[in-house]
């Protein structure tokens, strides 16, 4: 890979040993991908945040580094509630592990929103065309599939390497020629709510790391595309996907003979809504928690959950997963839910926090839950729209 002059100057540790580190990493990335250079990025996402999984070496890595992050950059979702982690039993030891992770991160000028949905927070950190070097799943997948702006799926040392130089290697979804469909999927029937999670829970598997582009009847909102970028990150390894005809489009190649949704497919299938609406029932079990909230809610989330929950009392443990950022700016729809039992947690999420073990089952609202909650967490899961999950949180 090409580097500039003063990129040379930082590989060679002029600029001391931390940039010098996180060079090597920019720069073994560009020599395992053939890279022809480093580019601007816009801003990060940086994975590697909940104590549970990066444990004693993660936070040792971390806590070694100084210097400030040269763009925008926050963190993933971490292991607790910064807030009210005591009322959820998260042990004292565990809660001041977490507390030095996040302020290891802090105190190289990354911004302590643990969330993965930072395109809900702070529009301006992803515009259409933007590079980016995002970590989470469904972030990169929104982020290059509804957003239109392009990064990889960074692990979080070359997210965190890509903060601290301001750069990341050009290539995979930063370069149009990856950014082609390669399978056309048709959707027979019209899909709405937690079946784009189903649907995409079955198309992520068969897309594999294909882009996928789909023929659908029904039009999906963001939040739809949301769940169903990150059910395909989670089944599968999607990272971009389109929706026929609608914004943003693939790129155009020069290739004019070739219609430019269909150039490169190699392969087309068709869904029928009878496989989607399966995926409700593969999973069976007696849910002893409801959680909603994976990806993190958005506020238009909140505000229907507030309304369903209105005048109603649940009975079993429900659990609504959002950013902290999110709490605060919208306090009139946290204590709408509250006021029914529910509870609002927030910079955590279902999978990523040790909270959710003790729970033998848990219904999900989202296809990434539950294609993730058994593995990580040991639960069963079960599959229901967002009505679902409040008729079984408040069932007798
Ligand atoms: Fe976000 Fe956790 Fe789901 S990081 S996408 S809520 S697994």
């Amino acid at each position: 890979m090409h580097l500039t002059p003063s990129e040379e100057r930082i590989l060679n540790g002029e600029q001391g040993y931390v940039l010098q580190k996180a060079m090597e990493i920019l720069a073994a990335l560009g020599d395992i991908y053939d890279v022809d250079r480093l580019i601007p990025v816009k801003s990060t996402q940086i994975a590697g945040v909940s104590y549970k999984n990066i444990g004693e070496a993660g936070l040792e890595w971390i806590s070694g580094l100084s210097g400030k992050v040269k763009v925008p950059s926050v963190l993933n979702p971490a292991g607790l509630d910064r807030v009210r982690w005591r009322e959820l039993s998260i042990s004292e030891e565990f809660a001041a592990k977490q507390d030095e992770v996040i302020r290891a991160y802090e105190s190289l000028g990354i911004l302590p929103w643990c969330t993965c949905t930072p395109y809900e927070i702070r529009t301006d950190l992803a515009k259409p065309g933007d590079h980016l070097a995002w970590s989470e799943s469904s972030a990169v997948a929104y982020a290059n599939s509804v957003i239109g702006a392009r990064t990889n799926r960074e692990g979080g040392p070359s997210a965190l390497a890509a903060a601290l130089i301001g750069t990341t290697p050009n290539y995979g979804y930063h370069l149009d020629r990856n950014r082609l469909p390669s399978i056309a999927i048709r959707v027979e029937g019209r899909l709405s709510g937690a079946d784009y999670g189903a649907f995409g829970y079955i198309a992520g598997a068969i897309a594999g790391s294909g882009v996928p582009i789909f023929s659908l009847e029904s039009v999906p909102t963001n939040d739809e595309r949301k769940a169903l970028g990150a059910a395909m990150a989670a089944s599968g390894a999607v990272a971009l996907h389109y929706i026929a005809g609608t914004a943003p489009l693939p790129p155009t190649l020069p290739r004019p003979h070739l219609d430019q949704d269909t150039r490169d497919i190699v392969e087309r299938i068709t869904i029928e809504h009878a496989e989607i609406k399966e995926v409700y029932q593969t999973h069976q079990c007696d849910p002893d928690l409801i959680a909603i909230g994976c990806p993190h809610c958005s506020a238009a989330v909140l505000a229907r959950l507030r309304d369903l929950l209105a005048g109603k009392t649940v009975t079993k443990e429900f659990w609504i997963f959002t950013s902290g950022i999110m709490r605060d700016r919208h306090p009139d729809l946290v204590a709408g839910i509250e006021s029914s039992g529910a509870k609002v947690i927030c910079d955590t999420c279902m999978v990523v926090s040790p909270l959710c073990e003790r729970f033998r089952c848990m219904m999900v609202s989202s296809g990434k839950a539950l294609a993730y909650v058994p593995q990580m967490c040991g639960s069963d899961a079960v599959l229901g729209s967002i009505e679902d999950c409040v008729r079984s949180a408040v069932a007798p």
